[in-house]
Order: C-alpha cells, then structure tokens, then sequence
C-alpha cells in the first residue's frame, strides 16, 4: 500500500475514515472515492446503510477497502471483533459520502436507529456528509432546515454540486465528484495536522559528559529521528528551535543550539521553555555525569579507576512538571526490553502526553539506522493510554507521521 503514496503528500497517510454510505445511484461514485483514499494510504472502515444495499453489494467496498464492511449495529460476529464504540473512536473522520435526505433527517435529529447513526453520534471525530438527492427533496424546506441545523451542529457539508440528476431533473442535488470529495478530506486532516506559527522545542542526539579534557561518557545515538523529526516540524509548519548534542548531521532548522552535556541542554531548554507550546525530548541525554571532572588527563597508573558518578536533570521531567508547561510534552523510550511496559511507565512517571517507544536492541531500528519501528503510546485520560503501531519505516518518513499525530493531539488538547 505505501509504495502508492505520493511522498509530498502524507496527510492521508494512516488515517483511520469510516466511509458511510447511504441509498442513492451515487453509491456507485463512493467505490471511486475508496479507491482514492486507500491509495493515499487511508484505512477506510465502510459501513453501509439498508438503502446502500440496495444499489450496490457490500462485496464491491469489501475488494476495494480490504476489510469486511459493517451492516449492522448488533451483529455479533462484527462486534466481538470492534464494537461499534470502539469503531466510533477509532475514526480520525466520518464521512458520509452519498447522504441521502432521509439520513440528513437522523443525523439532524440524533436518532441512532442504525450502526452509521449510531457511529455518528459515538464519535468525537468530525463527522462530513456529502448530500445526494434529487432537486426537489433538497430544495424542499424541511431539507433545508436539516441541512441549517447540521451546520449548526458541526457536521462538515461537502456539496452537493448542481447539474443534470440521474432521474433527468436539472438542479442541486448531485454529490460532489469523487475527487472534489477526496480533495476535501485531504483538506480536512492537513487542517488538523497543521503546526502554523507553532512553538516546538526539540531536544536531539546524545550528550557527553566529560571525565577529564580528552574523555567523555557518551551514548550511540546518532541524531537522525530528532533531525528527521525537526524538518518534519517545520514542514508542517511550526518555528522549531533544535536543541543538539554532538552529531554529524547539517541542521535541517535555522535555529539550532549546539551543546554538550545534559547541564548545558537543561539551561538552553529551560532559557526557552516558557514561550513553548510543544516540546520533544528526542535527546538520549546522560542520566549521569562525573562528579569531580579531572582538570589535567588522568594517567593510567593503577590497575582500577573509580570514577564517581551523580545523577543528571531529568529535563524532560521537569519541563512536563513546570508551572507554565508547554501545551504537549513528547518523549522517546529507546529500550532493548520489554517495550510496551517500559515505555507505558515512563509516560507515566514522567507525566507526558505521548511517548515513542523504539526498541534499539535491533540491528534494523537501532541508533544508527536509517529505519525505525514506532510503538506510540498516548495518555487520553489520567490512567487511559492508548497505543498506536508504527511500522517500519524510515525516519523521514515516520517523522511525518509521528507529527501529524502531534499535530492532531496538539489541537485537540487546545480545542478543549
Ligand atoms: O528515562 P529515559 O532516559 O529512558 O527517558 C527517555 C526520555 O527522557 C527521552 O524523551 C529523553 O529525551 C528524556 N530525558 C531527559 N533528561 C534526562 C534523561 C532522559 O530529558 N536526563
């Protein structure tokens, strides 16, 4: 499915659409539509409505989406699988593409009668629906008055578009073409995934924490997903601000401070902190440092060397626990075991918004890879935390994603 996604266009890519479909001959332009958004690298869960039925099989959008479509809302074998609930969260979008006048008519009132309705009333994504209907039932006042309060109720109204109608009439009331439809929803999510005038702060690669003037203690990150993860930013649209230990790598971001050991990556973050609205900690920062540093090269004398070690700040504990904390503060877990328990505690005690877990005891995802494997752990509420599985990918590219999420979670926070 990737290697179909055109890479200068990721705003669909993993997004999670529920594709409603309701009775009317535009069906047949909804499969178009599908086809379009799986392209892009959309999953698309289809849920067809009785009267959808009638003018097209489930079959045609099973081929098409690549998964089982939902009819029902109390079928057994379909709820055990994903609950109608959980289908409901799931959705980063509805989009009812054709709505036909009688389903216009549930929504506008609430009523949950059937599993589309139901959806629709479940989910806290946006809910878009592309009117189709001959003229007259869409000119006619109740119509409109459906159409008034929907818009006063937030649904998005995609169309319809105005011409010939497949029953011979002239007028409002055909639904939009696939492709105005498929440029509305890549729209949709590019204005939720947008970071404009953004303030991110993204700390990257290692620190070096000196013993005497020529050794240091070090770690084997090598900077790429913090670089990665800093032009993805500014793509999207955010004034980024790259706080780097020691890499080999060209700043992608104007405004990069280059530091050394996790006390001069704690003062440049915390110079800045208050005027954040996002902060990364992608740094692997030293959790210790030498306590007495020796001001001439130790010798090697004696068979041992002690060295005396003390705990650095944790930074990004401390920015998530500060009094002006930045809107969302996002971490990295790189681990070698037990991923998913490791990182769900540190997201915890930490007190973050998100963590991206990678296992670097791999050859593949490793430090010094090209590639990654992202688990995203999200907290939803005190205790809730969700997950999301990033397949392998490179770090480009998983930046993308690991920002559109960002992105959403950042405007979501702030919407509420
Ligand atoms: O505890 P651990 O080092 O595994 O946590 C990793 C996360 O904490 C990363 O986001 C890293 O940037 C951040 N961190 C930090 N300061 C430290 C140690 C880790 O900001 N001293």
């Amino acid at each position: 499915m990737s290697q179909n996604i055109q890479q200068n266009d990721s705003s669909l890519y993993g997004k999670q659409i529920i594709l409603g479909i309701t009775g009317g001959i535009a069906a047949y332009k909804s499969a178009d539509l599908l086809r379009r958004l799986i392209k892009a690298g959309a999953t698309v869960q289809v849920v067809m409505t009785k009267g959808a039925q009638a003018f097209l099989t489930p079959l045609t959008f099973q081929a098409l989406s690549g998964l089982a479509v939902r009819t029902d809302l109390l079928d057994t074998e379909s709820e055990a699988a994903m609950g109608h609930i959980e289908l409901a969260k799931w959705a980063d979008l509805v989009l009812i593409a054709p709505c036909s006048a009688d389903f216009m008519a549930k929504l506008a009132n609430g009523l949950a009668d059937d599993l589309l309705s139901t959806l629709c009333l479940a989910t806290d994504a946006p809910v878009a629906i592309a009117p189709a209907m001959n003229q007259q039932m869409y000119k006619t006042a109740v119509t409109q008055q459906n159409l008034l309060r929907l818009n006063q109720q937030q649904r998005l109204i995609w169309g319809p578009a105005s011409g010939v109608q497949a029953c011979g009439d002239q007028g409002p009331g055909r639904m939009e073409e696939p492709e105005i439809l498929f440029a509305r929803v890549a729209h949709q999510f590019k204005l939720t995934n947008t970071l404009q005038g953004i303030n991110v702060l993204l700390t990257a690669g290692p620190t070096q924490e000196a013993i005497d003037p020529v050794r240091y203690i070090g770690n084997r990150s090598s900077g790429k997903m913090g670089y990665a993860l800093a032009e993805a930013l500014q793509e999207a649209g955010a004034n980024v601000c790259l706080i780097s230990g020691p890499v080999n790598l060209p700043s992608p971001v104007a405004d990069c401070v280059k530091v050394q050991t996790a006390d001069e990556m704690y003062q440049q973050v915390f110079a800045r902190i208050a005027e954040q609205d996002i902060f990364i900690g992608c740094a692997a920062v030293a959790d210790y440092k030498v306590k007495e540093i020796a001001t001439q090269k130790i010798k090697k004398n004696d068979k041992q060397l002690a060295l005396t070690l003390i705990k650095n700040p944790d930074i990004i504990s401390e920015v998530a626990t500060f009094e002006n904390r930045p809107t969302l503060v996002v971490g990295f877990a790189a681990e070698t075991e037990n991923l998913l328990d490791n990182a769900s505690a540190k997201l915890l005690r930490k007190n973050l918004d998100l963590i991206c877990a990678n296992d670097v005891g791999s050859l593949t995802t490793g430090f010094a890879s090209d590639q990654n494997k992202i688990l995203l752990l999200m907290r939803s509420s005190e205790e809730h935390i969700e997950s999301e599985q990033l397949p392998l990918a490179s770090k480009k590219e998983l930046s993308k994603q690991i920002v559109n999420i960002i992105a959403q979670r950042y405007n979501q926070k702030k919407s509420k």
